[in-house]
């Protein structure tokens, strides 16, 4: 197939990839649009030509969807946030939940029986407790751009609300915009604290609160699930999961490089009167050893929520050797976690239980995962 930049062709979506671009071919030469939705027709023009495949932009939707909808949002296809403002909710759900199957049988051969249904968020605008506003000067225009980093990657767009944002964190914006940082390259966040917990300004905290329950709740059911007497809360933060599932274990510990964190979680058990766990401040890496030797991992559950990149591949090895009953996997990106998963459950070390998907990020391609992992006898 000879496509070159600037031809303008007929498509037919066949797929929506994880990162949302719509898949199409042209004599199975393959090109990624975005903004479509699967079963679409669509006229796009291409961008870019590599060897194995191209990329197109949208001119024209010929024949839309059922699912197809009006965006909330007037930034969207310029802001880089959201990919699939005009899919109708219960449809992202669904696209989510075959590209999780898809990606966990391709990667892990992980049967799509095992991925449950995607937990839709309660509000699926409004609900992003924290975002990064960023500024940059345009030259040709001369003047401070305020908003954020828009879909060519580059160039900051200007943006008054985000749809996707908190409302208290639309007024932060009105008031960055009304004070904007006296040189470009800044980045600010915004944030809503959550109530009840103590969060340092540059910690971690789930950002998503209105489908925070369903979270702790899965996580709890995986853990009294196995039986587990003793909780290891690995990348704990402000002590999240360990201080929510205290009361499901006997004892727990978290462990977290980030000290004013593990200060926090302190605090934050203290606040409950919760007496059965304690917070160690080192890197996974270095207090995993001890932890394993000292707990018996027959009555063990380990806990792995590790930032987009996943976990260390000796932490998982040391997994493989001493065996913990059971390991929960909290990720908020798939493709590593299935590279993970796949190492774990090598060789039959661990069987994969199951998998929980929590649209903690409506609107956008990202989607958490909750993955039950149990020790093979
Ligand atoms: C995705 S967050 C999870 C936080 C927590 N589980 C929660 O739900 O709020 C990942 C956390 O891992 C911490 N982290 C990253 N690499 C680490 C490492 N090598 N050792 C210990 N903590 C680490 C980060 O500081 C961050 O707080």
């Amino acid at each position: 197939m000879s496509l070159k930049i600037g031809d303008q062709i007929n498509l037919t979506i066949h797929d929506l990839a994880f990162g949302g671009e719509g898949v199409g071919r042209v004599d199975e030469f393959v090109i990624f649009v975005p903004f479509v939705i699967t079963g679409e027709t669509v006229e796009a023009e291409i961008t870019e030509v590599k060897k194995n495949f191209a990329r197109a932009k949208l001119l024209r939707v010929v024949t839309p969807a059922l699912a197809r909808v009006a965006p909330e949002c007037k930034y969207f296809g310029a802001c880089g946030g959201c990919q699939y403002q005009h899919i109708d909710y219960a449809a992202q759900l669904r696209f989510k939940h075959k590209q999780i199957a898809d990606l966990f049988e391709r990667v892990g051969k992980i049967s799509p029986e095992r991925v449950a249904p995607v937990l839709g968020c309660p509000s699926p605008y409004g609900y992003r407790n924290r975002i990064m506003v960023r500024s940059q000067w345009n030259g040709p225009a001369k003047k401070l751009v305020v908003g954020f980093i828009g879909i060519n990657n580059k160039f900051v767009e200007e943006i008054e609300e985000c749809k996707i944002a908190e409302p208290a964190l639309n007024e932060q914006i009105t008031h960055v915009r009304a004070n904007p940082p006296p040189k470009g390259g800044i980045k600010v966040v915004l944030r809503v604290q959550p109530e009840g917990w103590e969060v340092p300004k540059d910690s971690f905290f789930q950002n998503n609160f209105f489908l925070l329950p369903k979270l702790v709740e899965t996580v709890r059911e995986f853990l009294q699930a196995s039986g587990a007497k003793r909780l290891i809360d690995l990348y704990c933060g402000v002590g999240f999961f360990g201080i929510e599932a205290a009361g499901v274990v006997e004892s727990f510990v978290g462990v977290e490089y980030d000290r004013l964190a593990i200060a926090a979680a302190r605090q934050n058990a203290a606040a409950r009167n919760i007496n059965n766990g304690e917070f160690i401040s080192a890197k996974v890496e270095a207090a995993l050893p001890e932890l394993l030797h000292k707990f018996s991992a027959e009555k063990t559950s380990v806990i792995l929520d590790p930032p987009r990149k996943g976990c260390w591949p000796e932490t998982l090895e040391l997994l493989r050797q001493t065996k913990p009953a059971q390991v929960i996997y909290v990720s908020c990106h798939p493709a590593t976690m299935a590279r993970d998963l796949n190492i774990l459950c090598a060789d039959g070390v661990y069987e994969l239980e199951r998998v929980q998907p929590l649209d903690m990020f409506p609107q956008t391609q990202h989607v958490e995962c909750v993955a039950d992992l149990r020790r093979r006898n």
